[in-house]
């Protein structure tokens, strides 16, 4: 039992209206892949636990995410990843004034953990429930790192599952500027990491490889004509130096490959970026997502404080999956009074809420 007696009595409508009700506690919770999150946040920006319990261990004996050990898993471990949460923030539920989860984008299993446990708690406990999309959680986490951070902005967002530029409009709605055409970034660099042997997820090894390389190979630049990007001729580029090494029986500098691939992978996004600022005369740019804690990536889009942008980088650990972005998000629902019923479902597909 989360504590003794879940439904709120007239008792905790006293001491909630004697408590300071300038400080909104929401309890996120996040399940969307292979990791088990869950976060207390208080007024959107202030983090007050952040408990993540990663499967990345498992997943990697199968060089990838299998769905349905990673659905399992979260169902062991999200009772106790969401108690430790509350207790690591000194709460028990009568201090949450409401519960925000992850609905979509992800692993459909994996959803439906994280939504069926918070759409159970907040009936038990009669605590509002409000529906997140992941990748507006993504943004979100920079406005836990920048305190001072206000929309409008452009940002980068770069994970395992999707990249686009986003005109982040103000705190619900955004426009998708530029998006990829097939796959994400995230996914390309844990493909080239898979090619040269690196163990799942392989981002932070391209990194590593990266920092002793040099951009030999040149590879062409991921931004297309029509301004979205593609990574698959990347991808298949990469694939081909690899294999034609392989067969000539060649060793190739892991390091160099991966610094071209780590370039061409992220030039195109920073100069995409840097055109929508000016397009949209807005000289501030956040980046989001997994890939945001790219070494690379991070010199490259520092460089654009130079050029009168100011640029945002969210902390490390705020850049892969976590429920502190997911709860921050539905703070700012909770001020628009948008909250979810029990008809509230996994989506697995889901798009940014757009101003236009
Ligand atoms: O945002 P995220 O945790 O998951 C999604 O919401 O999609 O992103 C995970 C992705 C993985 O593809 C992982 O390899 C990549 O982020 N990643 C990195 C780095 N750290 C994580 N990619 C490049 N460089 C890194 N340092």
């Amino acid at each position: 039992m989360l504590h003794n007696k879940l439904t709120k009595t007239p008792l905790y409508y006293i001491i909630n209206c004697m408590k300071n009700t300038q400080q909104i506690n929401i309890l996120g919770i996040e399940s969307s892949c292979d990791e088990t999150c869950a976060s207390v946040v208080q007024n959107g920006r202030k983090v007050l636990s952040n408990v993540v319990y990663s499967q990345i261990d498992t997943h990697k004996l199968y060089g990838g995410v299998v769905p349905e050990i990673a659905s399992r898993s979260h169902i062991d471990v999200i009772d106790t990843v969401v108690k430790k949460a509350l207790v690591d923030a000194d709460m028990t539920l009568y201090d949450i004034d409401a519960i925000a989860v992850t609905v979509g984008a992800g692993l459909v299993g994996a959803l439906f953990v994280g939504v069926s446990y918070a759409k159970g708690l907040s009936q038990a406990s009669n605590i509002p429930l409000i529906a997140v999309n992941h990748i507006e959680g993504h943004i979100c986490s920079n406005y836990i790192t920048h305190q001072s951070l206000q929309p409008p902005f452009i940002s980068i967002l770069a994970s395992g599952g999707n990249t686009a530029i986003v005109k982040v409009c103000d705190y619900q709605n955004y426009n998708v500027l530029a998006t990829t055409l097939d796959d994400a970034v995230g996914e390309a660099f844990d493909k080239v990491a898979r090619v040269l042997g690196q163990p799942y997820p392989g981002g932070r090894y391209i990194d590593q490889l990266a920092q002793d390389g040099v951009d030999t190979y040149k590879f062409k630049s991921v931004l297309q004509h029509d301004g979205n990007f593609s990574y698959s001729g990347l991808k298949t580029a990469v694939i081909n130096v690899v294999h034609n090494a392989e067969q000539k029986g060649e060793t190739i500098n892991q390091n160099d490959i991966a610094k071209s691939f780590s370039v061409s992978a992220i030039d195109g996004l920073v100069k995409q970026a840097k055109i929508q600022c000016e397009k949209h005369n807005l000289a501030k740019l956040a980046i989001a997502g997994g890939v945001g804690a790219n070494s690379y990536l991070r010199e490259t889009v520092s460089q654009l404080q130079k050029q009168g942008i100011q640029v945002y980088l969210p902390e490390l650990s705020l850049c892969g999956d976590n429920a502190a972005m997911i709860a921050s998000r539905g703070y700012f629902s909770y001020l628009n009074n948008e909250f979810s019923n029990l008809n509230v479902t996994a989506q697995p597909t889901i798009k940014l809420k757009m101003d236009n």
